[in-house]
């Protein structure tokens, strides 16, 4: 297998740190399902191999009841703690976001977190993402930040009407929005609503054209730039994420999958392959993730 150690680039955020654009998570086939208390000594043994390959940001959630295995890695990787990225967020204790923090970072073995996302916004009495419930959520947001248990603040899946409510009063705006992004769910409202606002977009199932939603409409193209790169698939999709300045968050039980998803950081798409790929990705819409809180035909 190629050792390859391209460093993975940077994306500055608006709080003045910065996020590795390209990270391992720990989340989707990792979740644990059965006995919440078990060790995965396999999720950790496979988190180890990704900090080996100097994968530095690692991403994780209150929700996939991985934070033990998270820091465990961590741990025993040797990596120092100033040279990764680290996220985790906050779902079911989100009413109590100080103590869901601490108890976090507890498992994770850390001081701090780089990054502390709403993991959803669909919490609160009438779970509709209440705007008043989303502004007292945020304010706890902020004041574990000013706290430094974290260094920076953002949310996750959340659509327009939820960002514009926390930005009418938060004294910090979230640095991220972690969502599922990719050819066949493009989002250009929410996008451009991120932009103007200076918040970065992370991608999460950035790798569905080829996993869930395979076949499609972009397959023979995104063949045909696998030849043109000496690449496989994944690379091409998650290079498409980096290219439009959006973090790309993947995972893998595979040392060589690992290995291939960093060539990636090898090449760059050309403008007018984006472009195409975006064309093509626009015959098709699916929503792979938390499907359930929209109508069969909403893609925003
Ligand atoms: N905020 C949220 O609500 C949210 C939701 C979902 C995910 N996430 C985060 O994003 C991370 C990545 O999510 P994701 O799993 O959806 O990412 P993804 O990058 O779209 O997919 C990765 C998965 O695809 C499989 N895979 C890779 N290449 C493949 C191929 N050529 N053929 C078949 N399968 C292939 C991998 O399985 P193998 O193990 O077989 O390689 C792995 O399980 C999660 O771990 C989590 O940290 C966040």
């Amino acid at each position: 297998m190629a050792n390859i150690h391209t460093p993975i680039p940077n994306l500055k955020l608006n709080d003045s740190n910065s996020i590795p654009m390209l990270g391992y998570g720990l989340g989707t086939a990792w979740n644990k399902t059965g006995d919440k208390s078990q060790l995965d000594q396999t999720c950790v043994d496979t988190c180890k191999l990704a900090l080996g390959m100097h994968y530095t940001h690692i991403d994780g959630a209150e929700m996939y009841n991985t934070e033990t295995e998270q820091g465990k890695a961590i741990k025993e990787s040797g990596v120092p703690r100033e040279k990764l990225f680290v996220t985790t967020k906050v779902d079911h204790n989100v009413g109590d976001i100080p103590g869901a923090i601490k108890a976090s970072l507890s498992k994770l073995g850390l001081d701090y977190v780089d990054l502390y996302l709403i993991h959803q916004p669909w919490f609160g009495k009438g779970q509709g993402g209440d705007p008043a419930e989303l502004q007292a959520a945020w304010r706890q947001m902020e004041a574990v930040k000013e706290q430094g248990l974290v260094k920076s603040i953002g949310v996750s899946n959340f659509l327009i009407e939820h960002l514009s409510a926390i930005l009418e009063t938060a004294k910090i705006p979230p640095a991220v929005n972690q969502i599922e992004f990719h050819a066949y769910l493009q989002r250009p409202e929410l996008l451009a609503f991120h932009k103007k606002n200076g918040i970065a977009t992370e991608a999460f199932g950035p790798l569905t054209p080829i996993t869930r939603a395979a076949p499609g409409p972009i397959d023979e193209y995104v063949a045909a730039l696998c030849k043109k790169y000496a690449v496989n698939p994944s690379e091409i999709l998650l290079r498409w994420c980096v290219d439009q300045d959006v973090v790309a968050i993947t995972t893998s039980s595979k040392e060589q999958r690992l290995s291939d998803y960093l060539r990636a950081m090898t090449f760059k798409l050309t403008p007018k392959e984006i472009e195409e790929i975006n064309e093509l990705g626009k015959k098709k819409n699916y929503r792979g993730f938390w499907a359930k809180k929209f109508a069969d035909n909403d893609f925003r």
